[in-house]
């Protein structure tokens, strides 16, 4: 690819009312997470950007997140597998949503409360051994604009390991939540310095499972940000 050295790109990823219908298929996911924990909520007038104004404690949110992080192409109203073939078709080979270690496809969406730490250290999703060999996604989807979307490390795919100042697995905790992946600390050109490729809406931002990227603190006032995670592994013929 023409972005090999950087890393990642930002690419179209829908066409007609896909976006809509997608986004409508997450607020209702939320929706259901939010009721499921017994939090009364109006479904005519949820809006995704005020999630925050319902979900008031970092306890109850905890709870959400056990749900919606924890997702597969079944739960969603929206044909998955369309996007792993368009993502396939820009990077001219196959891809799946099927994750054979896993033995499952794995998707995630990502609520990030304004002004709170709703976020993952930085990291390389390829440390763990399931995401080697994977495309990573990350879709906007609500309140993600320049002070809210994902942070990466352009060129840090690059980086060797001996380079990396990085915590163990499990090794980092933000908030009482303890992270699996591996959290990178500084480089050998030291802190690292992250940019934001902000996608708009409608667009993915596409990136190798080496690239370093995570803490997208969200800066919005008031806005709680919404974004969905895929990872769609190479399919070997
Ligand atoms: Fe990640």
């Amino acid at each position: 690819m023409l972005w090999e050295n950087d890393g990642f790109s930002v690419v179209k990823a829908f066409e007609g009312d896909e976006f809509k219908n997608l986004q409508n298929s997450i607020r209702q996911i939320i929706i259901g997470a939010l009721k499921d924990n017994n939090i009364s909520v109006d479904s005519s007038i949820f809006q995704l950007k005020d999630y925050h104004k319902y979900v008031t404690t970092n306890e109850l949110h905890n709870e959400v997140v056990t749900i919606t992080r924890n997702l597969e192409t079944s739960d969603f109203n929206f044909d998955i597998d369309l996007l792993a073939k368009r993502f396939g078709d820009i990077l001219g080979y196959k891809l799946t949503s099927w994750v054979e270690e896993l033995q499952k496809s794995h998707i995630q969406i990502r609520i990030s409360r304004p002004n709170s730490l709703d976020i993952n250290p930085p990291h390389r999703d390829g440390y763990l051994s399931y995401w080697e060999d994977i495309v990573n996604v990350w879709l906007p989807i609500e309140g993600c604009n320049k002070k809210s979307s994902l942070p990466v490390v352009p060129e840090s795919h690059l980086l060797p390991e001996n380079e990396i100042l990085r915590t163990e697995s499990k090794g980092a905790k933000i908030n009482g939540n303890v992270y699996y992946v591996p959290c990178i600390l500084e480089t050998k050109d030291g802190p690292i310095q992250m940019i934001r490729p902000n996608p708009k809406e409608g667009e993915a931002l596409l990136f190798t499972p080496f690239l370093i990227h995570g803490a997208a603190i969200n800066q919005n006032e008031d806005d709680t940000r919404i974004s969905l995670e895929l990872r769609f592994p190479r399919v070997i013929c």
